[in-house]
């Protein structure tokens, strides 16, 4: 593995830290993006020293493949009750650990993994800490059936939102098969509002605002030191 630099090192730093909250005989929850490749190739690598067993799920396809191709054991999320720990980055992070996510788009999966986990840490370089949710566009993900309709209903809710997010010549789809709309909302005062007002949109699958879901963030610096940051 080359040695990265920069707010790569301060991911592979997070991941690291991470690694040292994994003990055998967990069931683990393997996020999706740069930050959590690192932490699952980390990952890979402790599993093929020997002396950890563990049993994970992965929240995308990128991840699984990634995940298999490390050696890392995986299992559907719902061969599992419960899990002990997921492991996730983040696209922003803000002082009370509520979040935004989905800009790898694998935000459905991500939020119902996390959700079954008995603690989320988030892994990330010091980039995404925020004093405020909102600089970073706000993934929704919308069923493409009467995409249009549920486009008019959430422009009601954050004003006009392009179906920008590409992926080739086409419309971005997720794994689920699914448009996301990237909401450019800034500052975003009242995050529990927004969220109930985004649910209640019939079409909207599922929005990138995590909130209350995270127990720590691992932050890791470009000079390769990492730090835990609680909630304030
Ligand atoms: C994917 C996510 C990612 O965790 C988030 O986009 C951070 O990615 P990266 O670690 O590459 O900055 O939410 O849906």
């Amino acid at each position: 593995m080359t040695e990265p630099t920069g707010a790569e090192l301060g991911k592979k730093t997070a991941a690291a830290m991470a690694l040292g909250h994994v003990r055998s005989g967990m069931a683990l929850g393997l996020g999706s993006g740069s930050t959590a490749d690192w932490f699952v190739r980390l990952l890979g690598e402790r599993i093929m020293r020997g002396g950890l067993d563990i049993a994970c799920t992965a929240t995308s396809k990128r991840t699984e493949t990634l995940a298999r191709e490390c050696g890392i054991p995986l299992r559907a999320l719902d061969d599992f009750d419960r899990l002990d720990l997921t492991v996730d980055g983040a696209d922003e992070i803000d002082p009370a650990l509520d979040l935004i996510k989905g800009g790898g788009g694998c935000h459905l999966i991500e939020k119902i993994v996390a959700a079954a986990s008995d603690n989320l840490i988030i892994i990330a370089d010091e980039s995404k800490l925020v004093p405020v949710l909102g600089a970073f566009p706000l993934p929704v993900e919308i069923a493409t059936l009467g995409w249009g309709t549920t486009m008019r209903r959430l422009a009601e809710v954050v004003g006009d939102v392009p179906l920008e997010r590409r992926g080739g010549n086409d419309p971005f789809l997720t794994d689920e098969g699914n448009y996301v709309i990237d909401c450019r909302i800034g500052s975003i005062d009242d995050a529990p509002a927004l969220a109930a007002a985004l649910s209640a949109i019939p079409g909207v699958v599922e929005h990138g605002l995590f909130l209350g879901m995270a127990s720590r963030a691992l932050i890791g610096s470009p000079e390769g030191t990492a730090r835990d940051v609680r909630k304030t």
